[in-house]
């Protein structure tokens, strides 16, 4: 079915990219994509989240990193991580994002409420805010023709990578590289509505 106007049709145009050309991503391009992560909405306004951009040698530092840290893991964990490795290598550039970790730290004080009712709370609001913002830049990038995928199996090195990017107080979100596509991507199916949504 055709998408009703260009969001939707970005939104269902957005799969995951793993394998991208030797082609730049100009800085206009990429300030316009960081632009739009940073319109999410967040948890009491907080904008707790930060992009980490890495290009060149600093990129192949993290695909150094990664590769080593593979290594400390089992199977299929270590050829997860290295597959990851992989698509940051290929691309040309590639965002990271971190939480601060201020809203977490503060929350509770911000809200007068107790730490042990609430600290998991703002924990799960900082990463939920993030996770918009991520999800807003995948959406942008798309409709740019821009490729993007979520790494997420990071988050098993995730002291090591926050350390790398100079966030190590705060909370691992994502790497993302962005970059044009090497081949058409064909993602898996989604599942029908019939089975995610209900009425009541
Ligand atoms: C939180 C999160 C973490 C993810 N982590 C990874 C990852 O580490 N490696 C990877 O190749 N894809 C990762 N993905 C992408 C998913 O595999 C992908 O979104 C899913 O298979 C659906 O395909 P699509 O993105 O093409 O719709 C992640 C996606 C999300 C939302």
């Amino acid at each position: 079915m055709k998408a009703k106007n260009s969001t939707l049709s970005s939104i269902k145009n957005r799969r995951s990219v793993r394998v991208f050309l030797d082609k730049p991503v100009s800085n206009a391009d990429l300030q316009t994509i960081l632009e739009a992560a940073n319109q999410a909405p967040s948890a009491h306004n907080q904008q707790s989240w930060r992009f980490i951009i890495l290009r060149g040698e600093k990129k192949s530092d993290l695909v150094s990193l990664i590769s080593t840290k593979a290594g400390n893991f089992p199977k299929p964990t270590s050829v997860l991580l290295r597959l990851a490795s992989r698509s940051i290598a290929s691309a040309p550039v590639v965002v990271a994002v971190a939480n601060t970790g201020e809203l977490i730290l503060r929350g509770t004080e911000l809200f007068k409420v107790d730490k042990n009712i609430a600290s998991d709370f703002f924990r799960i609001m900082e990463i939920q805010s993030s996770a918009a913002a991520v999800q807003n830049l995948l959406i942008a990038a798309t409709s740019m023709g821009l490729g993007t995928v979520w790494l997420g199996v990071l988050v098993l090195i995730k002291k090591d990578i926050l350390r790398f990017l100079g966030e190590p107080e705060g909370e691992f979100m994502a790497v993302v590289p962005v970059g044009y596509a090497a081949r058409p991507p064909a993602g898996p199916k989604k599942q029908p509505l019939a089975v995610v949504a209900k009425y009541l």
